[in-house]
């Protein structure tokens, strides 16, 4: 198991069983060396593949981070665990080349990276440090709901961001806790009216996933907007 006195990641919140860790992507030679040895030849070759090395950082930082964190709870040896990626994209975690009972996801922006982990259940997390965004008008058109729409346009400036990042980071982290990426109609998943208003947490249902249960949970700080999303047991 790795064991590292100097980590660069440390536990940010615990809901229920979940656990969810921040992970320092700040730049860090030292951090970066010794994550690529912690990385298998696959992952060492997505990282060969990065064209910035900020990109690069970003990854083997998270990825070394999410290694120690699934070994630590799964109490596996680094060289047992692997990935594999589902139909669209998302990673699951492998141990000695089979499935491991465990759930997790990943994120990263700028300095930031949030890796969350449970037993069970899907999740998926989101980070977005928030910087200004150039396309914003059409970011909005294209991904929120009329109602959304009419709350982030009834803002300028600051306040808009603000809540574009925290409207944007709860429905990146439901698409990613349902697994199907791009695919999904992600303008129809429409945040609940007391979250919108500004409630940290709200048990909802969509329609485009009418299955399940989700919780929806503001992670946001002063420093970036976050959010989770789980799946709530029957
Ligand atoms: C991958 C995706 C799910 C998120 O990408 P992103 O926001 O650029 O990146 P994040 O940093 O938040 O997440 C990347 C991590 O998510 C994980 N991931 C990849 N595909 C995933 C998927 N289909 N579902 C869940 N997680 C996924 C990976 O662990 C990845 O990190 P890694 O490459 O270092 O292993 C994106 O391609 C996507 O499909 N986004 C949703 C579509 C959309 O329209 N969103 C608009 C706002 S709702």
């Amino acid at each position: 198991m790795i064991t590292d006195p100097d980590s660069w990641w440390h536990r940010f919140k615990s809901i229920g069983a979940i656990a969810v860790f921040h992970v320092d992507l700040t730049a860090h030679q030292g951090r970066e060396v010794e994550a690529l040895t912690w990385l298998d030849g696959e992952e060492r070759s997505r990282w060969e593949r990065f064209q910035s090395p900020t990109a690069q950082r970003r990854y083997v930082l998270c990825r070394a981070a999410l290694r120690a964190i699934l070994g630590r709870q799964l109490g596996c040896p680094n060289e047992s665990l692997g990935f594999e990626a589902a139909k669209h994209g998302k990673p699951f975690a492998l141990v000695n080349g089979l499935p491991a009972s465990i759930s997790f996801n990943v994120s990263h922006s700028g300095n930031h990276g949030l890796v969350a982990v449970a037993p069970r259940g899907r999740l998926g997390v989101d980070v977005e440090e928030r910087a200004p965004r150039r396309n914003l008008e059409n970011l909005i058109e294209g991904v929120f709901s009329p109602h959304e729409k009419a709350e982030l346009e009834s803002l300028d400036g600051c306040q808009q961001l603000h809540k574009f990042f925290r409207f944007w980071t709860i429905k990146e982290a439901l698409v990613k806790a349902h697994g199907k990426g791009l695919s999904m109609k992600v303008a129809e998943l429409e945040i609940p009216e007391d979250m919108r208003r500004g409630a940290a947490k709200s048990i909802c249902q969509f329609a485009q996933i009418p299955e399940t249960t989700w919780c929806l949970e503001d992670m946001g700080t002063r420093e970036f907007a976050a959010a989770i999303a789980y799946e709530v047991s029957p």
